[in-house]
């Protein structure tokens, strides 16, 4: 079956290489052309472990290619995967704005029997809205919801091995027709209406955003009665009806989807006439531990940090990926510049033009009056903890993901402050 995927970022891509590598002929139109000729010449622009090797052995088998045009990309396709940008307008709202356009570019480019498939992150109601958009524009082809639920640093695998599928179709006939695109995958389905399906998506980002908050928040309660939170979480996630997985405390969650989604989903609650008064105290939480950890380094460097060095590990929004949109490392880096230190990072992937980045974890810390680690990338446990007490002007280390062993740093004479455990 022919598919065209409409946008080459995260989801375009790996939904691409995925569909793909399942056998079916991908088509993936891109608006930037530079994009397109890199993708094109065998390079990918992002980093996520195992899509290289997804993409070639695609491309390699005829089965996936790259177009500048949306319109020769959908020519023939049975189906038209939107996976565009549905980013946070200035009033929290989801901006709709690059879905609109594509859809108003392509709505008489396809057949009725062609099936439009929204794997954008959009409000509830949406598709059903997209739906009159195609029918005021004279076309007749169908249009599904089909909501996106992967994890960057972990895409591939949760293409192949999805918790979940989900559709919310009108037509039966509509949704059958995308499930059985996965059928070689044997995973779990949920069928649904459309505006379900686009709420599944964000009560699932909702939920999540609230339980790394309440992690968080009680990160910082151990902290004040002299609790071991990763002791803490351990017990509380042995209760089956908690579960181990998404219990570590942190600098506050970020990334493309949290922030922007959690938002959206308090203003599509107010249009409706409710206030999600939970939600918001979960974002004002949020915002405080991104505060908290800056005050920590603040306290770490001696109270003051004018002509303080920071010396940061991480700048990704969390590992496994180069992407730092919203990240809390870079939140809480631009709030302690804004008390003048100065933040040198050093990033195993990512990088950012707002801070000075080091080529090394070692180069980063020279100097340093403090140590943040900010991304749980695992090459920080192999550093050697002697040369950076070596090279640090200062002692102390924050570490904000709680990935070191206290025991071995506080061993080569470094002082350790992580989130909610005893000495921090
Ligand atoms: N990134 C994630 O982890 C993730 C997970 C689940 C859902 N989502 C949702 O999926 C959607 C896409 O997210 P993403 O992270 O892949 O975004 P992205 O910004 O990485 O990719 C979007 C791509 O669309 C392209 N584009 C924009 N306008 C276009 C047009 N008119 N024609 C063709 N291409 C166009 C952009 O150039 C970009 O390459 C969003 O709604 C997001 O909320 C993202």
């Amino acid at each position: 079956m022919d598919i065209a995927i409409i946008g080459a970022g995260y989801v375009g891509l790996v939904t691409g290489g995925g569909l793909a590598s399942l056998g079916h002929r991908v088509r993936l139109g891109e608006v930037n052309a530079e994009r397109v000729e890199l993708l094109r010449n065998g390079g990918i622009p992002i980093y996520e472990q195992g899509l290289p090797d997804l993409l070639s052995h695609a491309t390699g088998r005829g089965l996936l290619s790259f177009h500048t045009s949306n319109k020769e990309a959908v020519h023939g396709a049975g189906f038209v995967f939107l996976a565009l940008p549905t980013p946070e307008g200035e009033d929290g709202r989801a901006d709709l704005e690059y879905v609109h356009a594509v859809v108003d570019e392509l709505a008489n480019e396809v057949g009725e029997d062609t099936i439009f498939v929204v794997k954008s992150t959009v409000p509830p109601g949406t598709v059903a809205s997209l739906r009159k958009r195609l029918a005021d524009l004279g076309s007749s082809a169908r249009i599904v919801s089909h909501p996106e639920f992967l994890r960057e640093g972990k895409a591939v695998d949760d293409f192949l091995e999805p918790d979940r599928i989900v559709v919310g179709a009108w037509e039966e006939a509509d949704a059958k027709a995308v499930v059985d695109l996965y059928r070689s995958l044997d995973a779990p389905v949920v069928m649904t209406d459309p505006t379900s399906a686009e709420m599944i998506k964000y009560a699932s980002n909702a939920y999540l955003a609230a339980r790394l908050t309440f992690v968080n928040t009680l990160s910082n309660v151990c902290e004040a009665v002299g609790a071991d939170i990763l002791d803490v979480v351990r017990g509380l996630g042995m209760d089956h009806r908690v579960g181990p997985h998404f219990l570590q405390p942190g600098p506050g969650y970020g990334g493309s989807c949290f922030p922007k989604d959690t938002q959206a989903l308090i203003a599509v609650a107010q249009d409706a006439g409710y206030d999600f008064e939970l939600l918001r105290a979960v974002i004002e939480a949020d915002e405080e531990q991104r505060r908290r950890v800056a005050d920590k380094v603040r306290q770490a460097a001696g109270g003051g940090l004018r002509g303080r060095r920071v010396g940061m590990w991480g700048v990704a929004f969390k590992a496994g990926t180069d992407d730092v949109r919203e990240s809390p490392a870079v939140r809480i880096a631009s709030l302690l510049q804004a008390d003048g230190a100065e933040v040198v990072a050093y990033d195993p992937e990512a990088t950012t033009d707002l801070l000075t980045m080091a080529p090394d974890p070692i180069a980063a810390v020279t100097e340093a009056d403090v140590l943040l680690i900010a991304t749980e990338w695992p090459e920080f446990l192999t550093v050697d903890m002697s040369q950076v007490s070596k090279v640090m002007r200062g002692h102390r280390v924050v570490d904000a993901r709680n990935i070191l062993d206290p025991k071995k740093v506080r061993a080569v004479g470094l002082d350790y402050w992580g989130l909610g455990r005893p000495g921090a």
